[in-house]
């Protein structure tokens, strides 16, 4: 567990890897296509390249969740309500959206944003279609607390690639405070266990699985007993840097961790996400996945030709280039957006 990997290069998630990293390891499972993408992923990461398509589509499908973590925006629905507006993402409007990434080759996908994917039904067959459809990178994170093993079989066979388990805590005392509502601790270990033993008894290759924890003032003490009783089980273990949900900082701000209330200043900040990804809110596109971001929509999905229109649009374009300049403070999002990761950020604002 010595191994240290960003795999979304924006630096808010660092993978510990018990063996080789994580990305070595799924472009030898799943060969020069997977190397390829993520090659390309890089370069676009590095701005080098704006791609015709996103590298990336991020599906926020709905905000139900049977749980209520204060430091997520689902544990506040008056300010689901204030900032997410349309319908759900359906099965249909489902198909549409990936149809249109298999056109254009696109190589990753996540049907889940902020919500527990797996109250939605079937979410096998989303996860199976996009996989027929040509989709390489197919991945999702989850709460643990609905995955049985009947479940954990059909998303063996679906063609899913990355598996990632929120637990937040290693007590059953922490875990209740940070996953509000949630079932026993040791029940979501069991269910991370028995698709442990599933994917091994049938020879599964994929997914890879791995465990989250975002690192909290309330948790940060359990994080070297998280890592030390996760290392030799899983895959991949995430730590996530907290990042308030909404610029309600009056309310999120206690929730930073030591290490983020004494970082250094930060010098500059490029945001990647708009060269890699959209973002599909219900019905809106979107340039990344924050929750508070409705003034940078660049459309909607429906008609054909939707997503590479948006991600192609002079508003996309704009936004790309505010970021390849360094320029995030001339945004009012992008500028909220950054002082709520980096709370010492002294760059001077407009
Ligand atoms: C919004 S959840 C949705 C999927 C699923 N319900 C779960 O908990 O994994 C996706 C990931 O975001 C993380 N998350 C939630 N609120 C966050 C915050 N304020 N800062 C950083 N990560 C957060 C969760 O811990 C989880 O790993
Ligand atoms: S389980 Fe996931 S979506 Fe639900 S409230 Fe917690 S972090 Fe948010
Ligand atoms: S609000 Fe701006 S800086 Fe924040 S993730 Fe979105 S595009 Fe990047």
């Amino acid at each position: 567990m010595t191994k240290k990997s960003s795999y979304t290069t924006d630096g808010k998630v660092v993978t510990l890897s018990s063996e080789k990293d994580v990305n070595l390891r799924l472009a030898e499972i799943i060969g020069k296509k997977f190397s390829d993408y993520r090659d390309e992923w890089d370069k676009a990461n590095n701005m080098e390249i704006v791609t015709d398509f996103p590298l990336f589509l991020h599906l926020d499908m709905n905000q139900e969740c049977n749980y209520k973590c204060p430091h997520c925006i689902i544990g506040t629905p008056a300010e689901v309500k204030e900032y997410y507006e349309g319908d759900y993402i359906n099965f249909d409007s489902f198909k549409k959206i990936i149809d249109e990434g298999s056109e254009h080759n696109c190589p990753s996908m996540e049907p889940q944003g902020n919500n527990e994917p797996f109250l939605i039904k079937d979410l096998h067959k989303y996860i199976e279609y996009a996989h027929k459809k040509g989709f390489i990178d197919i991945m999702l994170n989850n709460n643990g607390s609905a995955l049985t093993s009947k479940r954990s079989s059909q998303v063996l066979d679906s063609g899913l690639t990355r598996l990632r388990f929120s637990l937040d805590a290693h007590t059953p005392e922490t875990y209740s405070k940070v996953r509000v509502g949630s079932i026993p601790l040791e029940r979501v270990i069991r269910n991370i266990e028995t698709f442990l033993e599933l994917r091994a008894k049938g020879n599964y290759k994929l997914p890879l699985v791995g465990v989250s924890f975002c690192k909290m003032k309330q948790n940060e003490h359990e994080l070297d007993d998280f890592i030390n009783f996760w290392k030799n089980k899983v895959d991949m273990i995430s730590v996530q840097t907290y990042v308030p949900p909404t610029p309600n900082i009056d309310k999120y701000k206690i929730y930073y961790s030591t290490d983020q209330l004494n970082s250094e200043p930060i010098n500059e900040f490029k945001c990647v996400q708009p060269f890699q990804r959209v973002v599909i809110k219900n019905q809106s596109i979107a340039p990344c996945c924050v929750s508070f971001n409705k003034n940078l929509i660049i459309g909607q999905i429906g008609k054909k030709g939707a997503i590479h229109k948006a991600w192609n649009s002079e508003k996309m374009n704009n936004i790309r280039d505010l970021h390849k300049r360094g320029e995030f403070y001339l945004d009012k999002t992008c500028n909220d957006c950054v002082n709520l990761i980096y709370p010492n950020n002294q760059i001077p604002r407009n």
